[in-house]
């Protein structure tokens, strides 16, 4: 059973296996990504209730713009419909939303739809919803390293003042503690550039289960499992001490 005493403050997820899901079934592969917007309000609802304070979820990687057009097109407005229709339920269950990555260069309409759920829960002190929309590992590292040398240029910080916190706080999220626990679906042991810089000790946890079958019990299973591991952070066990 969970320990509330020692739940992962952060938990991120990388959604896959919905093509795999739809073509198992001979269907399009757009229907595994919109089976799998369940999953996302069952991973959001279990978060909430077991007191998870930031669930980051992988929507759409920065590498995911080579897939037929179709597919991103279709993948585009599914997240900012879902994302409108659950707003209201999001909002009722104190969920803060917000978003990392290139948003920049996704279509307004799911722009728009971010800035609005952003704008709507901002003041919500609930679960910290993260969106990682068009969201490159790499990408968000050189977007940090150019606003540090920006800042640099500017004169605002010196070079020799670049710690690693310092450097931290320029990536896009700052104020989300790093993850603690990092599940991935769909079998793949790979971490596929996402969050990079702050997965640097999560516990990886990596399920069997295509994401359009993933339910809170999952989240439950990967959440038990991080209970067993021991965190060590490059130091020794407290047991060998
Ligand atoms: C994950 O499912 C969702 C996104 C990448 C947007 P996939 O679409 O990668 O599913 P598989 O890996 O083809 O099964
Ligand atoms: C990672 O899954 C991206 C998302 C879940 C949005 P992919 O399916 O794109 O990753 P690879 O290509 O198998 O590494
Ligand atoms: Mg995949």
């Amino acid at each position: 059973m969970v320990d509330d005493q020692r739940l992962p403050r952060h938990i991120a997820v990388i959604m896959d296996g919905n093509g795999r899901w739809a073509e198992e079934r001979s269907l399009p592969r757009l229907a595994g990504h919109e089976a799998g917007t369940e999953s996302v309000r069952a991973a959001i609802e279990e978060c909430a209730e077991l007191g998870i304070e930031a669930l980051t979820l992988y929507t759409f990687s920065s590498e995911n713009w080579v897939r037929p057009p179709r597919e991103i097109e279709g993948l585009m407005r599914l997240i900012a419909e879902r994302l409108q229709v659950e707003l209201p339920e999001l909002h009722g269950k104190n969920v803060r939303v917000q978003a990392i990555g290139r948003l920049e260069t996704v279509p307004e309409l799911l722009q728009e739809t971010v800035a609005q759920a952003q704008r709507v829960t901002a003041n919500n002190d609930g679960l910290r919803l993260n969106l990682a929309i068009n969201y490159g590992g790499r990408a968000e590292i050189v977007d940090a390293a150019r606003r540090v040398a920006e800042a640099v240029a500017d004169g605002r910080l010196r070079g020799e003042d670049v710690s690693e916190e310092v450097f931290a706080g320029f990536l896009y999220a700052p104020e989300l503690p790093d993850p603690d626990l990092l599940i991935r679906t769909a079998g793949e042991a790979r971490v596929s550039n996402y969050l990079l810089w702050e997965i640097a000790y999560a516990e990886i946890v990596v399920l069997p289960t295509l994401w359009p079958d993933f339910r809170r019990e999952h989240l439950l299973q990967a959440v038990v499992e991080y209970q067993r591991r021991t965190r060590k952070f490059g130091g020794l066990q407290d047991d060998l001490l």
